[in-house]
């Protein structure tokens, strides 16, 4: 009896071997760092249409009260214990001494409170109205913001106070004007004081992925500016931005645009989706800018620091480039997933994507914007250790990531012919073991 179950559990046990690691391959296939674009999150098509600009266009139903139809001195009389805050700055603004009071802005009554839009501010101001309209602040909500994949992927409440609370500035109203103003001069004093402190734009041009704020805080500019204040001695962003008090913020830019900003018309393919922009409007837009700062410095040595601006701009849109052409190559070569759905720049996704492609966001949302909007912003460390060195280490780690991805892709390959072939030495060995196992059986009986 003993004799007869030995070799039959010998020959089982080794069947059993050969069988673990075809196991342990297909869990690696699961875990591997090539599936993940799969859990894509999904796209909706649609943005929301309800109005998200004004924080607050209408009064809920049922806590409308009756107040006296335009009757200023009312609508102060009662704020002013029901928002004192309110009531005192607008008390303290120029519209307050001016009499243009709170019905003027929000309607008679609290029954007609109406949102407050760039249309209502343009009854009095359209100038204003026009060169906002004509800067790329006009687009920021729509189309820029809604048609991104990435707006589109994110839930609700992050799309709300995520996106929407920067991209709003380009909010479109009903009444089809467009703009908050209350951006940069904020409610309700409505000051040009206020909007004219660099701190006016840092609630949104500031972080990892446009971080002008920090650029200018810390350029020599930034310096003067916090040792001596708004004397006029250093340029402000309103200085270089909006000369003259045009409220066109899109004034006088050549290929330091929004996002990964502009190449020259014909002359070199971008790496990844920029604008485009004809030597015409180069020269025109960067000899306003160059007027700008020859009030206080010499035109060539600020036409030969832009244009070496230019030059690192032109530098790192080149490392971009060799960062996609080392990812195209994976994709060509069916090593990533979803090849058709795959794309790089702008309405590229963070998440759910794998290795290679978000060590590429990485590199050109943050790395490539530090460097060259940094350079146009005389911000020497943004050029380099924020920006360029870090283009560097993100361009050898895609590089080696893809590597591995190569190398894993062959030793896949090769693992499953070797276990393929230890497969069926165990199972000819187990036959043998069974065949061996019948002959004692035989010779015993
Ligand atoms: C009898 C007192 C009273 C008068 C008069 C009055 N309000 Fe109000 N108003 C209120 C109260 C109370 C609220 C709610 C405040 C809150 O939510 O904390 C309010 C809210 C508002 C809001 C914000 C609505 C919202 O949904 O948050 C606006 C705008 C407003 N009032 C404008 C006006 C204007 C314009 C007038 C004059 C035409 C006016 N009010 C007259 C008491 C008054
Ligand atoms: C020059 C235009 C203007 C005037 C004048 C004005 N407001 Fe406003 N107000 C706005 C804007 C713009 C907003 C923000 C957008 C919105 O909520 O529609 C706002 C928002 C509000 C809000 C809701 C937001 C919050 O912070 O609570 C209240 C309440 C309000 N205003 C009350 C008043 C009262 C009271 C007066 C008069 C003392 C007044 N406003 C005068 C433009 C104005
Ligand atoms: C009914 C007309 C009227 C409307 C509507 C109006 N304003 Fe004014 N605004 C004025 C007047 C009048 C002045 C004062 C001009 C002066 O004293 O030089 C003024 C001044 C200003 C100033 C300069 C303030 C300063 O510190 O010098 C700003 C900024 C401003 N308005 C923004 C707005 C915005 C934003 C809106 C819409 C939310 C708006 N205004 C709606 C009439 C209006
Ligand atoms: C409420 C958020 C917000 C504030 C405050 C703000 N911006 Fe912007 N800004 C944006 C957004 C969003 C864009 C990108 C719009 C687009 O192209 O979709 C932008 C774009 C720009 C551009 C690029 C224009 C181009 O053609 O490439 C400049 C320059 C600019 N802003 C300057 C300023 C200045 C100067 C201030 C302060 C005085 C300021 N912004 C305040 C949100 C803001
Ligand atoms: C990007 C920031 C920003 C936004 C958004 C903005 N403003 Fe201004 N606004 C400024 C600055 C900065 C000044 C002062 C410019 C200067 O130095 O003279 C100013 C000045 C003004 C003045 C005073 C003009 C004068 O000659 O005294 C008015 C009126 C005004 N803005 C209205 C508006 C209106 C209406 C809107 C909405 C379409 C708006 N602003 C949106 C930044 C902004
Ligand atoms: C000394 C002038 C100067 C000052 C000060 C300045 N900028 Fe700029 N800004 C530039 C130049 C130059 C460009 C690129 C011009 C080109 O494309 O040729 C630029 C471009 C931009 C852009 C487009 C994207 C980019 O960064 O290239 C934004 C947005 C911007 N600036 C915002 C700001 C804000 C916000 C401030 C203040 C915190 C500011 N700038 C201060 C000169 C200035
Ligand atoms: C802190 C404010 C802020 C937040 C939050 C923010 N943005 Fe922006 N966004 C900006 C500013 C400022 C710019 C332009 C400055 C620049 O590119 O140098 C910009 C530029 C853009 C652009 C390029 C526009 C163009 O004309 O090419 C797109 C697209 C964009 N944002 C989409 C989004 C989406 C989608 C979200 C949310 C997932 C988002 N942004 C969140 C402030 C913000
Ligand atoms: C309102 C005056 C003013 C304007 C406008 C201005 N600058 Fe400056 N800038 C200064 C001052 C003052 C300094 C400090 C000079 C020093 O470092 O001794 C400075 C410093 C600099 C520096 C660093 C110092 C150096 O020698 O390298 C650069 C670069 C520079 N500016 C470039 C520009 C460019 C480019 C523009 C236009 C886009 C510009 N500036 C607009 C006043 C200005």
């Amino acid at each position: 009896m003993k004799r007869f179950k030995a070799p039959v559990i010998f020959a089982l046990l080794i069947v059993l071997f050969a069988l673990l690691p075809m196991g342990a391959t297909a869990q690696e296939d699961q875990g591997t760092r090539l599936q993940p674009g799969e859990t894509a999150p999904k796209e909706e098509n649609a943005p929301r249409g309800e109005n998200q600009g004004p924080t607050t266009p209408t009064p809920p139903p049922g806590r409308a009260q009756p107040a006296p139809p335009g009757n200023a001195s009312q609508c102060v009389g009662c704020h002013r214990t029901t928002s004192p805050g309110i009531v005192r700055d607008w008390e303290a603004s120029k519209h307050g001494k001016a009499g243009v009071d709170c019905a003027r802005c929000h309607g008679p009554s609290h029954a007609e409170l109406k949102p407050v839009s760039a249309g209502t501010c343009g009854q009095c101001h359209s100038r204003q109205v026009k060169e906002f309209g004509d800067s790329k602040h006009a687009i920021g909500w729509d189309p820029k913001m809604t048609g991104n994949s990435r707006y589109k992927a994110l839930a609700e409440p992050i799309q709300k106070l995520g996106c929407e609370k920067c991209h709003n500035i380009g909010y479109k109203f009903a009444d089809n004007s467009v703009g908050r103003c209350d951006a940069c001069h904020t409610r309700h004093t409505f000051s040009v004081e206020e909007a004219r402190e660099p701190v006016a734009c840092a609630s949104c041009h500031l972080g990892p992925d446009h971080a002008q704020i920090e650029y200018f805080e810390t350029s020599k500019h930034g310096t003067i500016y916090a040792a001596e204040g708004n004397t006029g001695r250093a340029p402000t962003c309103v200085t270089c931005h909006q000369p003259g008090g045009n409220h066109n913020v899109s004034l006088n830019l050549t290929f330091g645009q929004v996002s990964n900003g502009a190449v020259l018309k014909g002359e070199s393919a971008p790496p990844i989706p920029m604008r485009e922009i004809t030597r015409e409007e180069f020269e025109k837009n960067r000899k306003g800018m160059v007027d700008i700062c020859s009030r206080c410095h010499s035109s060539s040595f600020a036409t030969n620091y832009l244009a070496t601006a230019d030059e690192v701009k032109k530098k790192a849109d080149s490392l971009i480039k060799e960062a996609t052409d080392v990812i195209q190559s994976l994709y060509d070569d069916g090593l990533l997933p979803n090849k058709e759905k795959a794309v790089l720049g702008g309405q590229q996704l963070y998440s759910g994507t794998s290795q290679v492609e978000s060590l590429f966001f990485k590199m050109y949302k943050y790395d490539h914007i530090h460097t060259f909007k940094g350079a146009y912003h005389m911000n020497p460390d943004y050029v380099h250790w924020l920006g360029w060195s870090e283009m560097q280490r993100s361009l050898t780690a895609i590089k080696s990531e893809a590597q591995t991805v190569r190398d894993l892709a062959a030793l896949r390959g090769k693992g499953l012919r070797s276990s393929s072939v230890l497969l069926w030495v165990a199972v000819g060995l187990g036959g043998l073991g069974a065949i061996l196992a019948l002959l004692a059986l035989a010779r015993r009986g």
